[in-house]
């Protein structure tokens, strides 16, 4: 979050210190107003749920159109974090504004249309060592909801570097009705983020989704609230203390990710949980994804997946060669490991702990999660194998992606004739029945000489992963 910019020292100072009390009185009188003219004397019909007549009709083919984003940002830090939303931002397939503090020095032609927020200047805010901006980044819920903007089905709201996977965000939505009450999102990985602001807030950076219903009557009440809750940090505790006036909860979806973490992502990018992958945050704070590439360069990379194939980016399939004595577990569109010998599924789905924690100077190995995590071993000829996406080729017949071996410090080749692995799937299609009950799928690998060919696909009904059945 950037800090507000400082008013300037001007010689009008006596004219600002009068103006700032008649402010003052008049911040006074619309507290007096706030507190005891809405909600509370709001009629009965506007503080309850409408009857949902046409839900059942309404939560069907949703669509990207039918998302509105408001981008949290300031004049400072929008030109740095252009290139993360030009990954899944575009003017025409997309709808996106950017909640700014004041006019940017140098429009970008590739930026979402800009929205300078409204003076926040009368609200407290008594955080101590917090920024102010917090306020005027809660108030962007109102005001996004005051553009006023047709057919939004649901309110979305990110950082500047928060990137979001769009179609799997729209698929994951589609399972929830936008015109009763649903506030969607995801906590922090960090046990001590979660206990210092709530297990059921949902983190802002991992971004959230507000249904149209709930966005439009808390947009209605949220000023009553930056009143009651000024000793607070953020804009999402913000967010999160009035929806709990509201009576709404936290629908908890593990696509968005806040990633409180630094350093290597490898570790919770290659064990990701069944829902499809919904938003990445902080990735200033961690190391370019993809090996020997700048952060936007490795974010671009993933991004050839990410079109060929939304929904089956970084899903986990592992299936296990047992000729030769491997398990491979694969990442789709990311990694792929090569472990020698028969790991176990569940032991595959713990995130090796290749990150540190998000507060610097803490032990890593003391730091607690809110997912089990397996060790990740110094040595890194004791770590598994890992080929890296290479590149992705579709058409109608299907997706092939080929991943290449990444050699890491100066261990001897341990799997020898293997550089290179190819991939084939088909584009994942999931209709709202299979995203209310995700399922890991199978595969099957063929042996070849230089490169090992994997087929993914559905798995049998009563089919096992694992080596021995
Ligand atoms: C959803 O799309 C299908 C096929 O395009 C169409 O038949 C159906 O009427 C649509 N439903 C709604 C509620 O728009
Ligand atoms: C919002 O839009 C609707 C329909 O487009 C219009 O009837 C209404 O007056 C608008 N409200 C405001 C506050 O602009
Ligand atoms: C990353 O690499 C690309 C391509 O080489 C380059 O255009 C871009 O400026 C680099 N970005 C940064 C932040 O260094
Ligand atoms: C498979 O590999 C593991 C680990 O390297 C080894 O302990 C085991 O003996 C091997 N099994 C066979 C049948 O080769
Ligand atoms: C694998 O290698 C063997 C012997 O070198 C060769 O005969 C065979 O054609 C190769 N197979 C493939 C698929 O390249």
């Amino acid at each position: 979050m950037a800090r507000p910019p400082r008013p300037p020292l001007s010689f009008f100072k006596t004219l600002r210190s009068r103006a700032k009390d008649y402010l003052l009185v008049i911040c006074l009188l619309l507290v007096i107003y706030l507190l005891y003219h809405q909600p509370l004397h709001a009629p009965l019909s506007q503080r309850t749920q409408p009857l949902p007549v046409f839900s059942r009709a309404a939560t069907t083919n949703l669509t990207r159109n039918h998302l509105l984003f408001s981008i949290a940002s300031s004049s400072n830090s929008l030109p740095g974090r252009l290139p993360y939303i030009r990954l899944w931002f575009s003017t025409y397939s997309t709808r996106a504004v950017a909640f700014l503090d004041r006019v940017p020095p140098k429009p970008s032609p590739s930026s979402p249309p800009i929205i300078i927020s409204g003076d926040t200047s009368c609200f407290p805010y008594t955080f101590l060592k917090g920024h102010r901006s917090a306020i005027r980044l809660a108030r962007v819920v109102k005001e996004a909801v005051d553009l006023n903007l047709s057919d939004v089905r649901w309110f979305v709201f990110g950082d500047d570097d928060t990137v979001f996977f769009v179609d799997n965000l729209v698929m994951t939505l589609a399972k929830y009705d936008h015109e009763r009450w649903f506030y969607v999102g995801a906590n922090s990985e960090s046990y001590e983020q979660n206990a210092k602001n709530s297990f059921d807030m949902a983190f802002g950076g991992g971004g959230f989704a507000i249904s149209a219903s709930l966005a439009r009557v808390l947009a209605r009440v949220l000023d009553s609230c930056l009143f009651r809750y000024s000793h607070l940090y953020g804009s999402d505790s913000r967010v999160f203390s009035c929806l709990g006036e509201l009576g709404v909860g936290l629908t908890h979806e593990p696509g968005f990710h806040q990633v409180d973490m630094r350093g290597n992502l490898f570790g919770m990018l290659s064990a990701h949980p069944l829902s499809p992958l919904v938003s990445l945050h902080h990735l200033d704070s961690v190391d370019p994804i993809f090996p020997n590439m700048n952060r936007t360069q490795a974010l671009e990379h993933l991004f050839k997946a990410v079109n060929a194939d939304p929904a089956r980016v970084l899903q986990q399939t592992v299936c296990y060669d047992r000729s030769n004595n491997f398990t491979v577990s694969v990442s789709w569109g990311y990694a792929i490991q090569v472990l020698e010998g028969n790991v176990l599924l569940p032991d595959l789905l713990l995130l090796q702990r290749t990150f540190m924690p998000w507060k610097r100077g803490r032990n890593n190995d003391a730091a607690t999660y809110m997912f089990n995590t397996r060790d990740y071993p110094r040595d890194p000829c004791k770590r598994p194998t890992v080929f890296f996406l290479e590149s992705v080729i579709s058409d109608e017949t299907g997706v092939q992606s080929n991943y290449v071996n990444q050699i890491v410090g100066d261990c001897p080749k341990r799997i020898k004739n293997l550089e290179k692995i190819r991939v084939l799937s088909h584009q994942l299609e999931l209709g709202i029945e299979q995203m209310k009950a995700p399922c890991r799928q199978c595969c099957d690998i063929s042996p070849s000489n230089e490169s090992m060919v994997i087929n993914i696909r559905q798995c049998g009904v009563d089919e096992l992963i694992s080596m021995f059945v």
